[in-house]
């Protein structure tokens, strides 16, 4: 994935923060720039807002000010111990010997300079955050194509939430606007233990931002990038998850339409989390919208063949496609189509027979392999109908049975593909043995049938023209 989105990055500077509020180069900051966060350091609450803590009258610099704010906020140091230090700050300018604050906090043993140096990785995360109302932004987690995601305190609840910032260019949008009012309702209507949880949307300074359940882990795309491959049963383990979070998603109306493996969070205990519901949607077109239009957009490795025909009916099978991808992506360690640019990726979703997964990992049992070729199945019609069948499946496979409701799409060219795969690698058979038919000596003999006839009543044809 290439994010290649210039331009938004500017967007999200702070609107309202004047530069002289900004703070100095400071001999701590290699960027010479803690505290630009405005937002990472609400200056609504009571952290800061003591007359000491002024720049320019509490003897240190600004860089000292945001830095006492931040130590005050995240309860480091209370109020009147900084109080205190800023005052004995001031007395040291005076008797011409000058200390930094951070000097000062370590000479008094009230911070260790493992905590100083978290706090400046936090603020050089944010550095350039809006403030949101109700919230303290604590560091970024993340960033895609589109947004990026930070890690924040809501003040009200005191508890962590991940919050995506759009750029500011959606936001100008009045149409994008309205959907993304009318998305965020319908996933905040979805409440499931595999779905990150939607807690608000807002705008602030003219961006708007979407609020949600922080998930403390990883990404499935994390771990396939760490491991290469996931082990077949774990594998099986996250897609079900997933598929039971589509099931309540589409029984309520609400399509993901952008199911990849950066999609899927999963939280230390092992719960997958499906990300971005809703939100994605609308993602999900301008992407496409962008990628037409030749310009950089990550690259469509999971999306399904009726999304990149532009069909406006997008429904449920959409999301078990890309889910497929997905699973495809997990155990093969390879996306199913690979190819330099993104029309061309595109082309093969439409267009090319996939490499069956177990042509790449031979370790993956026939069931599974057969469960991923059926959720990728390029015509709707021979796609699992709905998550509820794919769970079925999925749990046959886990009891070491044969799928249910897996079937092998019928495609000349994968059928050549297979057979030549099936040359090349004598076991398939074995393995996949009910996928060829002319493996089934039944068939056979009927072939041998029909041809026999199709002799003799030639050879009739024949004498009877030559009387
Ligand atoms: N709810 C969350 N909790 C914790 N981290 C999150 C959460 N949502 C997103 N992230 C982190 O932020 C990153 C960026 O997320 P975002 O949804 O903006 O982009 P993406 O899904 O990675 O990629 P793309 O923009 O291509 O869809 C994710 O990769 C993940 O690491
Ligand atoms: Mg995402």
């Amino acid at each position: 994935m290439t994010p290649a989105r210039n331009g938004s990055e500017g967007s999200i500077r702070l609107a309202d923060q004047p530069d002289q509020q900004r703070p100095h180069a400071h001999s701590d900051t290699p960027s010479g720039d803690l505290s630009g966060p405005g937002g990472a350091i609400n200056e609504g609450s009571s952290a800061g807002t003591s007359a000491g803590m002024s720049a320019g009258t509490s003897g240190g610099t600004n860089f000292d000010t945001a830095l006492g704010r931040a130590l005050v906020e995240r309860g480091i140091v209370g109020q009147p111990a900084m109080d205190e230090c800023l005052r004995e700050l001031r007395t040291r300018i005076e008797q011409s010997r000058p200390t930094t604050l951070r000097e000062l906090l370590l000479e008094r043993n009230l911070t260790s300079s493992d905590q100083l140096d978290q706090i400046r990785v936090e603020a050089e995360s944010t550095k350039s955050v809006t403030r949101i109302q109700g919230y303290q932004i604590l560091r970024k987690l993340g960033q895609g194509a589109m947004a990026k995601v930070y890690l924040a305190r809501q003040i009200s609840l005191d508890r962590l939430v991940a919050i995506k910032i759009l750029p500011k260019d959606f936001s100008e949008n009045a149409n994008f606007i309205a959907r993304f009012k009318k998305e965020g309702r319908s996933a905040a209507s979805l409440s499931h233990n595999n779905i990150v949880a939607a807690y608000e949307i807002g705008e602030t300074n003219g961006l708007h931002y979407f609020v949600m359940e922080y998930v403390d882990g990883d990404t499935v795309y994390d771990r396939i990038v760490a491991r290469k491959r996931i082990p077949e049963r774990e594998a099986l383990d996250i897609i079900r998850q997933v598929a039971t979070a589509l099931e309540h998603a589409h029984d309520r109306g609400v399509v993901h339409r952008d199911i990849k493996p950066r999609n899927i969070m999963m939280t230390v205990s092992g719960v997958a989390k499906l990300a971005d519901l809703g939100l994605a949607r609308m993602m999900s077109d301008r992407a496409l919208a962008e990628s037409e239009a030749g310009r950089a957009y990550g690259t469509p490795y999971y999306i399904s063949p009726e999304q990149i025909q532009g069909k406006i009916d997008i429904g449920p099978p959409a999301d078990i496609y890309g889910l497929g991808a997905t699973f495809y992506h997990m155990v093969t360690g390879k996306v199913p189509y690979e190819a330099k640019g993104q029309s061309e990726v595109m082309k093969k979703h439409l267009h090319q027979p996939l490499v069956p997964p177990d042509h790449l990992n031979p370790q993956i049992s026939a069931g599974t392999a057969l469960i991923i070729e059926t959720m990728l199945a390029k015509n709707i019609r021979d796609r699992y109908r709905n998550a509820r069948d794919l769970i079925k499946d999925i749990d046959l496979v886990l009891a070491g049975k044969e799928p249910e409701f897996a079937k092998p799409a019928v495609d000349i060219a994968a059928i050549a593909t297979a057979v030549q795969a099936t040359a090349d690698d004598p076991l398939t058979v074995v393995r996949r043995g009910n996928d060829n038919p002319f493996a089934n000596p039944a068939v056979l003999a009927l072939v041998a049938l029909l041809a026999a006839s199709v002799v003799g009543n030639l050879v009739l044809l024949a004498l009877l023209l030559s009387r």
